[in-house]
């Protein structure tokens, strides 16, 4: 079922000049350390989200003083299960089923907003808007949506759980060491290919997200949105 994914994975490899060196998914391994809440207490909100900031890597200390400016973090942010769940249930967002972010009646599109602010670490609204005009449009709000669309509406953790803009951010708006080729590419399988999947059960691949010409730069070639 991985074989596209894997070809795909080792022609990567070869730009990369990493050839040779993926080995085949881990499924067990994989299976083992599965994000997803499976293992959280009963799905109640106070339960499920402590464990889900007992599973929170230290690192995300570390990354939180880099959170100013443009520094990447010194590691990238591996998937982990959304704490927001229960917050969105609250407004009436069932992640399984929901529109795009500008589809959403007004009222609700309004509650989601601190989450995003949260899941992102923003100390402001101003993470994304501008100073008293939440109307005027953004980069910030651009790629927001797009990244609703693209990720959260139409991905799930490898056993069917739902994703929330938390399951990659996990506070932070730098996921992504860049600077290690090697070790991003490695990331990208272990988290983003594997460890993730498609809710139409299609086979998740590098191009799911890059694209069949696996363009890696997502948000300003494929989403045009530019720097
Ligand atoms: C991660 C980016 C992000 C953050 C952070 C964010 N917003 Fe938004 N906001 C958006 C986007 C994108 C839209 C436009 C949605 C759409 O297309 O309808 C929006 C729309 C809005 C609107 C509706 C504007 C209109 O068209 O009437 C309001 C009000 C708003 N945001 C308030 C807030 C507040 C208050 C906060 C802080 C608690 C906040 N936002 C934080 C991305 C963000
Ligand atoms: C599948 C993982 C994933 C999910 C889910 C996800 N993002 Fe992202 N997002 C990324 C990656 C990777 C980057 C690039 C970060 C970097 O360069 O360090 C990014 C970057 C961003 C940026 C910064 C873009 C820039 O160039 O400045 C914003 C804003 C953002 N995401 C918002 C969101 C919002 C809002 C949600 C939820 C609606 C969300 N993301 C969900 C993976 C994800
Ligand atoms: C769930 C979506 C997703 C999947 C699947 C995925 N990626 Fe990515 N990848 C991203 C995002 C988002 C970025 C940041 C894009 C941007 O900055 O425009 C990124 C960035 C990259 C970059 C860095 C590009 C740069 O210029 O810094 C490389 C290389 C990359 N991915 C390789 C891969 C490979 C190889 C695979 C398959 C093993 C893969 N990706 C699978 C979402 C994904």
């Amino acid at each position: 079922m991985k074989h596209a994914a894997l070809a795909l994975a080792l022609w990567m490899g070869a730009f990369a000049g990493a050839c040779g060196s993926t080995t085949p998914p881990p499924e067990t391994a994989a299976d083992k350390d599965d994000f997803d809440g499976e293992s959280l207490p009963g799905g109640d909100a106070a339960g499920g989200s402590e464990s889900a900031k007992a599973q929170k890597p230290a690192k995300a200390e570390q990354t939180a003083a880099a959170d100013e400016g443009d520094e990447m973090p010194a590691k990238s942010t591996p998937v982990q299960a959304t704490k927001f769940e229960a917050d969105l249930k609250k407004i009436g967002i069932n992640l399984k089923k929901i529109p795009p972010l500008e589809k959403l009646p007004s009222a609700q599109k309004k509650k989601v907003m601190p989450l995003l602010q949260k899941a992102l670490g923003y100390d402001t609204c101003e993470g994304c808007h501008v100073e008293g005009d939440f109307k005027k449009e953004t980069r910030d709000m651009k790629v927001a949506r797009e990244m609703w669309r693209h990720f959260v509406v139409p991905l799930r953790s490898e056993s069917g759980g739902t994703l929330f803009c938390d399951s990659c951010h996990a506070g932070d708006e730098h996921v992504l060491n860049r600077k290690d080729k090697k070790a991003l590419q490695a990331f990208m399988e272990e988290e983003y290919q594997y460890k993730l999947a498609r809710a139409d059960k299609e086979d998740m691949e590098c191009g799911t997200c890059h694209g069949d010409a696996m363009e890696t730069k997502i948000i300003e070639k494929l989403w045009n949105i530019p720097k």
